[in-house]
C-alpha cells in the first residue's frame, strides 16, 4: 500500500509532540544510552533537551517536517549557516535539563557539555547544520528519512551551501555517503562512550556528484508502507 507522504514545515502548536517523536526516534540510540544509563530518567530528561534544541532551531534555523495528514512521522532539523556551535545560546536553552541530570548522573555532566559544544565537528565555513534526523520507530526504513533530508539539502544546494553533521550511530553513514556526505572526523569524545563521526557534505558546486543525488529517491517515489 503505498502512503502519501506531505513535506511542510513544523505547524504552530506541534513542537511538544516533535520532541516526544525525537525521544521515541533516539531512545537506542547509542550516545544517549551513554549519556543517561536509566531508561526512565532518560525518557523524562532527555525530551526536556530536545524541546530547547527545537525552540533554537525555531529561532536560527529551519525545521521540515513529514506527515502523512497527521502529526509529524519525521523531521529534519537545521541550524542555518552562522548559528553552530552555539554553546552559550544552548547551556541557557537547556538548562532545565542539565539541572536534572547534575542531580543523578553528576559523572555524565562533562559528557554533555561536550555534546554540547558540537562534539567532533570542527567547522570554521559557515554551513547547514543538520542538528536532528528522527522517524518514528513504525516508519523507519520506508524512505521517509531520505525524504525529509533531500528537503534540507536542496536548500542548501540552492543557496551554495556545504552541509555539516555529527552522528554516533554507524549505521547511518552509509545514509549519509548516499546524498554526499563524507567523513571528515570519528573520535572518542566520552569516556567509555560510543564514536562519533563527523560528516561533511560540500557545497554543490564543490561536489563531483552535483546534479540528482545519487541514490536519493526521487520526489514521486511512493513510500514504502508497512501497512499500518
Ligand atoms: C536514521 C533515520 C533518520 C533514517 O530514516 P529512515 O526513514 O529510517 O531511512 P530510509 O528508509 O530513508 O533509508 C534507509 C537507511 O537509513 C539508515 N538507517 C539507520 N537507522 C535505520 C533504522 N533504524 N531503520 C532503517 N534504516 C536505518 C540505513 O543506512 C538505511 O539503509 P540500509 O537499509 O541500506 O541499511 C531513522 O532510521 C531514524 O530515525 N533512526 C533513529 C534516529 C537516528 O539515528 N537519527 C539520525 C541521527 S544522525
Amino acid at each position: 500500500m503505498a502512503t502519501s507522504i506531505e513535506l511542510r514545515p513544523l505547524r504552530h502548536g506541534e513542537a511538544g509532540g516533535l520532541s516526544r517523536l525525537l525521544w521515541r526516534a533516539f531512545e537506542h540510540d547509542p550516545l544517549f544510552r551513554h549519556l543517561f544509563r536509566s531508561r526512565w530518567y532518560a525518557g523524562r530528561v532527555v525530551p526536556l533537551l530536545f524541546g530547547a534544541r527545537v525552540r533554537d532551531a525555531l529561532r536560527h534555523g529551519c525545521i521540515d517536517v513529514a506527515g502523512a495528514g497527521g502529526p509529524p512521522l519525521a523531521t529534519a532539523i537545521w541550524l542555518s549557516p552562522g548559528h553552530f556551535p552555539p554553546t552559550a545560546r544552548r547551556i541557557l536553552a537547556g538548562l532545565p535539563a542539565y539541572l536534572a541530570v547534575a542531580t543523578l548522573f553528576l559523572d555524565r555532566l562533562p559528557d554533555l557539555w561536550r555534546l554540547t559544544e558540537g562534539t567532533a565537528i570542527v567547522a570554521d565555513e559557515p554551513h547547514w547544520h543538520l542538528e536532528y534526523l528522527a522517524v518514528d520507530p513504525n516508519r523507519q526504513g520506508q524512505g521517509v528519512g531520505s525524504r525529509v533530508l533531500n528537503a534540507g539539502l536542496r536548500r542548501a544546494d540552492d543557496a551554495a551551501f556545504a552541509c555539516g553533521l555529527t552522528t554516533s550511530n554507524e549505521r547511518n553513514l552509509a545514509l549519509y555517503r548516499r546524498f554526499g556526505f563524507e567523513v571528515r572526523d570519528e573520535s572518542q569524545p566520552f569516556r567509555d562512550g560510543p564514536p562519533i563521526w563527523s560528516m561533511w557534505r560540500p557545497a554543490a558546486a564543490l561536489r563531483a556528484d552535483a546534479g540528482p543525488e545519487p541514490g536519493a529517491p526521487g520526489e514521486n517515489r511512493p513510500i514504502r508502507s508497512r501497512g499500518r
